[in-house]
């Protein structure tokens, strides 16, 4: 069994927190575990609780869509949230329900060494960069320390969430035209990355 397959049962079976209390699934995260692109989402809601994987109701649907606009599908990118189990009611996620899953997404981050992290919504982003407005900072690639010691710097690229187009369709065509920046990003990510391999 890979590392990533023993983190994800571990995930579906964590205890850390109150979250797991009354949900029928946890939602460790799922796809190419080879991703140069990792996909990372608030928290599961009701479908993805009931089946145990990421983004598959309608804000799945839409992702989807975006992931087909750069000719990518779900198996080319991996897909998982801050937290693990369904908040109640789809409430947000409380700070120490958020702490008690920093260490699986850390993991994650390090089995995975995805060249890029696309954060999706205003709870991922934040996980990462406190304090940033997604109102500002949408489809703008940053660069973030890393905290985990031995761990390079991760770019970042902050989306609004799929959600927020379905009840606002205005933001459909702002995250499609930010999604359509990833392959240009990733191409200057190759370069860079290459550049510094021959320093
Ligand atoms: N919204 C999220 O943030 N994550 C999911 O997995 C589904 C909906």
């Amino acid at each position: 069994m890979s590392n990533l397959s023993l983190l994800e049962d571990q995930i579906r079976k964590c205890r850390n927190c109150r979250l797991f209390e009354g949900t029928n699934n946890g939602v460790p995260g799922e796809g190419n575990p080879d991703a140069d692109i990792m996909f990372i989402g608030e928290a599961p809601g009701k479908d993805e609780d009931l089946q145990g994987r990421p983004f598959v109701g309608a804000a799945g649907k839409f992702l989807a869509h975006l992931l087909e606009a750069i000719n990518l599908n779900r198996d080319d990118v991996y897909i998982t949230n801050v937290v693990k189990h369904r908040p109640p009611d789809n409430r947000d996620p409380l700070d120490d329900e958020i702490e008690a899953c920093r260490g699986y997404l850390e993991q994650q981050i390090v089995i995975i060494k995805p060249k890029l992290i696309v954060t999706l919504g205003r709870h991922a982003m934040n996980r990462f960069m406190p304090g940033l407005k997604i109102s500002e900072v949408h489809g703008q690639a940053k660069r973030v320390k890393s905290d985990v010691p031995g761990v390079p710097d991760k770019i970042y690229f902050p989306l609004y969430h799929p959600a927020s187009a379905l009840y606002n369709p205005g933001l459909r065509g702002t995250l499609i035209a930010d999604m359509k920046k990833i392959p240009i990003l990733l191409r200057k990510i190759d370069k860079l990355n290459k550049k510094n391999d021959t320093q």
